[in-house]
Formats: C-alpha cells, sequence, structure tokens
C-alpha cells in the first residue's frame, strides 16, 4: 500500500471509522463476535461477498487499525496480527509450507525461531540449512531443489550483527524463494525489508512496537496471497491477536518515531561510551563506524535501533559480575522497552549451547547486550560505568 503522506502522520491518523460517539481516540471493541442484520447478511458476510466482522479470531476493529497500520508503514499489500511474535513466525511457517519444503536461514536467529527450526518442523518433514551471518557467500550452496524459504533476521539477535537485504533479496529472486525477513529489531521505521524485496515482513509487537513492556504481540505483513494463506490458516488454529492488546499496540504506534529515535539517540551515545572503556574488548553497534558492516547497516536502516552488544574482559564470571552490579538497568528477558535492559546470553538464554555454538551465532563469553531505554542517558552511562568498575 504506497501512500503519499508521512510515516509519523500514518501512525497518527490511520484510523477506524468513528462509531457514532464521534470519539476523537479509537475505542476498545472487546467482544468476541459481530451481529448480523438478517439471514442473507450473514450468509453474504461468511461468503466474504461483504467485508464485515464475523468472530474476533477472523477479525476485529482494534486489530484491523493495528494492522492497517504497520501494513502502510512497512508498503505491505496486507497483513494479519497474532497473540505473540512467535506465532506469527509459527503461523507464517505453517500456511506457507508443505511436507518435504527445505527452509535456508541465518544461524543467528531468536532461541525459540531455533527451536521451531530444529525440534518441531521436522516433525512434518520440513528441514533447515544455516549460514553463518558472516558468511552469506555459502547461502547458494545451501539451496536445494525443495527450498521454498529464505529467512533472516537483521539486526540480528543477541549480538548486532548485519545482513545485506539487497544481497538477500538477489539470491531469493535468482532461485526463485520466497524472502521472510523479521524485522522486529529495526522496526518499519529505521528499515523497511519489502523496499530491498522482502515477500513477508514479521515483527514481535512485544519490542519496540509496544515499547513500553506492556503486552505481547506480533504480525506479518507483505504479499496479499501470501497472507491471505497466513490468514486462512491463523482463521481455523486461532493465534489471533487481542482486542485489548491490539488497542494497546495501535495507540503505540503513534509515538513510534519519537521513541525509536530518543532509543537510537541514547544507544549511539552509550555504545560510544561503551567503546571507551579498558575492560571492553569490543562494541558492536550498526551505525559505529567500527561495525564491521557499517556501510551495509547505513544502506538499509534509518539509525542504528536501541541494542547495543559488547564484550567485557573476563569472560563468563566478567558477564555475570557486571550484571551483579547493574543498580539501575533491569535485568529482563524483554527488549525494545522504555526502561533499559541488561542481559547475559551466555549464561541465560544460550547456556544450554556449547561454547563452539556459541560462537557460530557470534555470542562470546564476555558478551552483554543492552537493549537502551528511554532514561536520560546520562544515568544508564552512569549505571553502566559503575558495573564495569565495580
Ligand atoms: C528477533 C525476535 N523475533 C521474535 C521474537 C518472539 O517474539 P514474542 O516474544 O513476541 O513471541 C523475539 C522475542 O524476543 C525476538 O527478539
Amino acid at each position: 500500500m504506497k501512500s503519499n503522506k508521512h510515516f509519523e502522520t500514518e501512525a497518527i491518523r490511520i484510523q477506524n471509522k468513528r462509531s457514532q460517539f464521534s470519539e476523537h481516540s479509537t475505542p476498545m471493541y472487546l467482544t468476541s463476535s459481530f451481529v448480523f442484520d438478517d439471514a442473507e447478511d450473514m450468509r453474504a458476510s461468511f461468503a466474504e461477498e461483504k467485508e464485515k466482522n464475523l468472530y474476533s479470531r477472523f477479525s476485529n476493529p482494534n486489530t484491523t487499525e493495528f494492522v492497517d497500520k504497520i501494513v502502510a508503514m512497512e508498503g505491505a499489500e496486507s497483513g494479519y496480527a497474532f497473540a505473540t511474535g512467535m506465532a506469527a513466525i509459527f503461523s507464517t511457517f505453517g500456511a506457507l509450507l508443505n511436507s518435504g519444503d527445505h527452509i535456508v536461514s541465518v544461524r543467528s536467529v531468536f532461541g525459540s525461531t531455533h527451536s521451531l527450526f530444529t525440534k518441531y518442523l521436522p516433525k512434518w518433514n520440513i528441514e533447515t540449512s544455516y549460514f553463518n551471518v558472516n558468511d552469506v557467500d555459502e547461502i547458494e550452496s545451501l539451496i536445494q531443489t525443495n527450498t521454498k524459504i529464505l529467512y533472516a533476521e537483521t539486526p540480528t539477535n543477541p549480538a548486532v550483527d548485519i545482513i545485506d537485504l539487497e544481497l538477500l533479496n538477489k539470491i531469493a529472486k535468482k532461485h526463485k524463494l520466497l524472502l521472510i525477513i523479521d524485522n522486529c529489531f529495526a522496526t518499519p521505521y529505521l528499515q523497511k525489508p519489502i523496499e530491498f524485496g522482502a515477500d513477508i515482513v514479521i515483527h514481535s509487537a512485544t519490542k519496540l512496537i509496544d515499547g513500553q513492556g506492556r503486552v505481547l504481540g506480533g504480525i506479518a505483513v507483505g504479499r496479499s496471497d501470501l497472507i491471505r494463506e497466513i490468514y486462512l490458516f491463523s482463521r481455523n488454529t486461532g493465534p489471533a491477536l487481542s482486542p485489548f492488546n491490539a488497542w494497546i499496540l495501535s495507540k503505540s504506534l503513534e509515538t513510534l518515531a519519537v521513541r525509536v529515535d530518543k532509543h537510537c539517540e541514547n544507544a549511539l551515545k552509550v555504545a560510544e561510551f561503551l567503546e571507551s572503556q579498558l575492560n571492553v574488548n569490543w562494541v558492536k553497534y550498526p551505525f559505529l563506524r567500527s561495525h564491521p558492516k557499517y556501510e551495509i547497516a547505513k544502506k538499509q536502516m534509518k539509525l542504528g535501533g536501541n541494542i547495543v552488544a559488547f564484550e567485557v574482559n573476563g569472560g563468563i564470571k566478567a558477564g555475570r559480575k557486571f550484571l551483579d552490579n547493574i543498580n539501575m538497568c533491569s535485568l529482563s528477558a524483554n527488549l525494545g522497552d522504555t526502561r533499559s535492559i541488561v542481559t547475559h546470553p551466555a549464561s541465560t538464554t544460550h547456556s544450554k549451547l556449547s561454547e563452539q555454538e556459541r560462537l557460530e551465532v557470534s555470542i562470546t563469553d564476555g558478551l552483554v547486550r543492552v537493549s537502551v531505554g528511554l532514561e536520560h542517558v546520562d544515568d544508564i552511562i552512569k549505571d553502566l560505568d559503575q558495573a564495569l568498575k565495580a
């Protein structure tokens, strides 16, 4: 859906038609079903001859408003919203793949996505081959006659690596693969994979889209023929976003641009501070000149995002000590919140992997991930500084 309005304006002005009460701000439609005028109205609505809400597992005005905004922001044709980001990822694969199909994916994907590929999809005879994030030349050699999807996240979680979207699209088009991108770390404000040729873009709306650590949500947007398949799968299997969460997320989108601008401003300052510290071995942030893919990040992202990864000197012990010494930032599994959050992947989310397996997804023992929030940046830096020195 191409629009001539600015991103910030769409985020605010795309809105459901007002009800008979002429409300300024969209109300909540907390209803599980909708009513029909007569038998013919009900028949025609079920036959999809009319665009009407039937049942909130299929659609709901709050969910539709949220979807319409993300569709416009990503430049997509249509979309469907889910209870969580993982529901969006699972339903997309469930709808688009058949037994015997094959996926090529970056190895550095979100942990639950990795479990989906390795533990669950093989139950339906769907296999995945992985390429390392810094070895994109390897991708073509992994493609088989039954490969259907090329899948990636960029920036990656938690190591903030960057993958060239233009290159992924070239490979996908050459081999007639569907290109699916998890755009969670960037949000549509910073990066629009569809402009680079992606067929489907997925988000965990739980992160920067909500932005305040309140609700879970997910969405898939993209080509309308593919979304139609995802919609039909989801309408029957039931992973729909709740209208209440959709209402919150649609309101959150009104402030996405200003929030993300400030997150990125703070994150760059945090990254620059960390780079100047003697007991920090390296810092990875897409808009730091020292990032190995700085030029690609500049090409495909508006700003660098809110996640900074760095390696504290001293391995697992030093990483844990750093977390123990944190005063203000939260120790929490979420990211993209107003509150800054620090995590130590080697001792938590990725502790079950061997050191070699961790290194394959760029996680070194001392790696710390900071989700930079919206507190005053001086206070965030002060907290990190004292934790590094303690
Ligand atoms: C990149 C990425 N994709 C997907 C997800 C899953 O989202 P959710 O927790 O909303 O299911 C996450 C969650 O952290 C994530 O970071």
